[in-house]
Parts: structure tokens; C-alpha cells; sequence
């Protein structure tokens, strides 16, 4: 058997930390809690407050990250990270993201209580705007830290209240004249480690209470416009109109059939935008958000491709524009061996069944993904649903994954 001390991790206390991140929530729409936005500012006032509590030297970074410091017996080693995200998207729910920051506290919380100091300093992430809020921009903070971000036109960026990056992230105590500053030194952080929720269906059809993950499919995010020409609803024939919806809907429906095309891929229009937008006018303007998303980085090219081929003969059948601009090309990540097996091993000397799963959905692990090995720890999503308010994982459940996330960090902790 292994030497670990047995971490006592609460699933009451894991309960109430989640339980209370989701009161910050848009009352009209639960449970939204865009990021950058009032409640999204008030849910990290939260984490804070819950993080000094906790023993841990709080800071935020340039990017707004907030890290909580939990010194080690070495100050002068890098640090172990863990964490998540608590922004979410329009009427999601109330698991993905706070998971993995409610189990890093409750994982801080069972240290303190064991009295164990590690050796590594440790430290619990919250990343700022993990969720598609801003185009093209997000993960906004993992993608800082990695030196990832595109940093002049993210901070001109709208956030969803209109409001430019700049301004928002100040509200956040983020620093937009040195946003740069956020992004990692060579050695600063040696691995972080992600629990979360696996929003899909797998573990819960399998009965398996632990996902070790293998890989993290990449989501490239774009925008077709779709431009006809406006004209009066009455008076213009149907063999004399550019409708840009008619265009735009066939559109849809070829993103659908060339996700079909290639295994394991997925593509979906999320959002439309008409112009004018009235009952009596044909739309003449139509602009809508596109993704393609696979853990193959070929079948995510080849679509890519075949999409645009598809859209020319659309446009060209309906002598209506379509352009299609990718806005974030990210790569499919493979998560390192050794990030695996330390997830199955600790999984395994705590007796608790774990299997290697794909994450379909994505995370700030794969944006730090490039400079750092990253790990990650899944817990069954009821019905595999997620991004929705229904979305809901047993408390128990998150106990469980925040013991391996609990035994994994200890386990890291000697083997660094
Ligand atoms: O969209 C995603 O995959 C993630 O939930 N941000
Ligand atoms: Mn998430
Ligand atoms: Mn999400």
C-alpha cells in the first residue's frame, strides 16, 4: 500500500461551496454568470474571501486570474496548481468550472486539517472568461498565461455587456497596460491539475466514477456572414430575391452535414444575427458563430475545408455572399502519459474505479497545455448533460474526484 496520508474530503462542505458560487447568478436566466459580469465579479469576491479563509496569499494577475498561494516547505520550487473556472455560459449550469474550484479548496481544506505541509508551494487558479464569451478570445486567462493571447484586439474585444476587454478587466483587478506580464515563467509552475465534470455521457453509461483523460478535443470557432440584399417583403418575387436567412439556413445545415462527414467531429451554429430583423422585410444581413470541434487534428482540417467548399456553392446557387472567418484555431491536446497514469495510480491506491476518457468539451488545462504538463480528473455529468441548467453531478461524486485530485496533487508533490 502507499505511504499517502488519506486526505478527509468532505462532500457536505463541497456541497455548500457550489451551492453558494451558483447564488451569483442572473435571477432571469439561471444560471448565468458571464464572464465579466456583475455576478461573475461577485462569484470571485466569493473565491477570494473562501480562499483567505483558507490560509492561501491571494493574488490576481494581469489577466485577472486569481491564484491562491499555499506555501510549501520549499519556497523555492515551482508550484503544483489546481483549478477551474466559475464563469459560465447563458443559462448553464451550476457544476462546470466551480467543480474543480470548490474541489481545490476542499483539497486545501483536508490538507490544512491533516496538518501536511507539502513540499511545493501550492496554488488554487481561478482563470478568468474560460466560457465563448468574448469571440476569438477565450479561454481569455489560460490563454494569457500560455502567452497564447492575441493581446491588442482581446482587450479591444467586446465582453457580452458591450463593454471593450480593457474596461472589464479592470473591474476584475486585472492589468490591461501589462497584460503580458501574466504569462508563466520557465519554471514558475510545474503541473497543474484539473478536476471537472465530463459533460457527456460516458462515465455514467459505463457506471465509472472517474474519468482519467487522454486527450481534449479542440474547438475552432468562426463567424459566416451571410450578405443578400434587403428588399420588401410583398413586393419582391421570389425569383428576384438575395435572402440572406434562406442562404444562411442552408448554410446551418451543411455545417451539420460536414460534421457528419468525419468520426468523432461535431460542428454547430450557436448563434444568428438578422438584419433588418423584421416580419416584413427579407433579411438582407445575416451573421452567425460557427464551430467545428474534434480530437483529431486531420478530420478538423479536412472539415474545415470541406465546410468552405460548401458554403462557395451555396452562395454561388443563391447569388448570395458567404464568408466564413475562423477566429480561433486551436490544436487537439494529448495529455502526457505520465499526467495519466498519475491520475489512474491515485485513483487506483484509493480503491476508486477509473477509466481513460476524451474530453469532447473543452478547458484552460488545454490552453496551458503547451508550456506545462496538465492533467485531469473527470467526474460523472447525470445524463451527460451540461450547459444547461439541468446539468448536475451527486456531491458524493465530486468527493470522490476531489480524493483523487487530493492523492494525485500529494503524489506530484513527491515525484517533482
Ligand atoms: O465549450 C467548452 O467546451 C467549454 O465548456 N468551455
Ligand atoms: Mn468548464
Ligand atoms: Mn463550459
Amino acid at each position: 500500500m502507499s505511504s499517502y496520508p488519506e486526505l478527509h474530503i468532505d462532500p457536505r462542505r463541497l456541497e455548500a461551496d457550489i451551492m453558494a458560487l451558483a447564488a451569483f447568478t442572473r435571477p432571469d436566466i439561471p444560471y448565468t454568470r458571464l464572464a465579466f459580469s456583475e455576478e461573475d465579479r461577485q462569484a470571485r469576491e466569493w473565491v477570494k474571501a473562501r480562499m483567505k479563509e483558507l490560509g492561501l496569499a491571494v493574488l490576481v494577475d494581469s489577466a485577472a486570474n486569481i491564484i491562491g498561494r499555499r506555501e510549501g516547505k520549499e519556497p523555492a520550487l515551482g508550484a503544483i496548481r489546481t483549478g477551474s473556472h466559475v464563469d459560465t455560459v447563458r443559462g448553464g449550469g451550476r457544476f462546470d468550472g466551480m467543480v474543480g474550484v470548490a474541489g481545490a479548496l476542499e483539497a486545501v481544506w483536508a490538507l490544512n486539517e491533516a496538518a501536511i505541509t507539502t513540499r511545493h508551494p501550492l496554488e488554487v487558479v481561478v482563470f478568468t472568461a474560460e466560457e465563448a464569451s468574448v469571440p476569438g478570445h477565450t479561454p481569455f486567462g489560460s490563454r494569457a498565461m500560455a502567452g497564447q493571447l492575441n493581446m491588442q484586439a482581446a482587450l479591444e474585444a467586446p465582453t457580452p455587456d458591450g463593454t471593450p476587454v480593457r474596461e472589464a478587466l479592470r473591474r476584475l483587478g486585472g492589468a490591461p497596460e501589462r497584460l503580458g506580464e501574466a504569462r508563466l515563467k520557465p519554471s514558475q509552475v510545474l503541473a497543474h491539475l484539473e478536476l471537472h465534470i465530463e459533460q457527456g455521457p460516458e462515465l455514467e453509461r459505463k457506471s465509472i466514477p472517474i474519468g482519467a483523460v487522454t486527450a481534449i478535443a479542440a474547438p475552432c470557432r468562426g463567424r459566416i456572414l451571410a450578405t443578400g440584399r434587403a428588399d420588401h417583403a410583398g413586393a419582391t418575387m421570389m425569383a428576384d430575391r438575395a435572402d440572406a436567412l434562406c442562404a444562411a439556413a442552408e448554410a446551418v445545415l451543411a455545417v451539420e452535414r460536414v460534421a457528419k462527414g468525419f468520426p468523432q467531429t461535431v460542428g454547430t451554429v450557436g448563434t444568428l444575427q438578422l438584419s433588418p430583423n423584421m416580419a416584413n422585410v427579407i433579411p438582407g444581413r445575416v451573421e452567425m458563430d460557427v464551430e467545428v470541434r474534434s480530437a483529431d487534428a486531420g478530420h478538423l482540417k479536412d472539415a474545415r475545408a470541406r465546410l468552405a467548399e460548401e458554403l462557395d456553392l451555396i452562395a454561388g446557387r443563391r447569388r448570395v455572399k458567404l464568408d466564413l472567418e475562423w477566429l480561433s484555431l486551436e490544436e487537439p491536446v494529448t495529455i502526457p502519459p505520465d499526467m495519466v497514469a498519475l491520475v489512474e495510480e491515485s485513483a487506483g491506491e484509493l480503491g476508486i474505479p477509473c477509466t481513460r476518457i476524451i474530453s469532447r468539451a473543452s478547458h484552460d488545462s488545454a490552453r496551458l497545455a503547451p508550456v506545462l504538463p496538465v492533467g485531469m480528473v473527470f467526474v460523472p455529468s447525470r445524463g451527460g448533460k451540461s450547459h444547461v441548467p439541468e446539468e448536475w453531478t451527486d456531491f458524493e461524486q465530486v468527493a470522490l474526484g476531489t480524493r483523487v485530485l487530493g492523492r494525485a496533487l500529494l503524489k506530484l508533490d513527491a515525484r517533482l
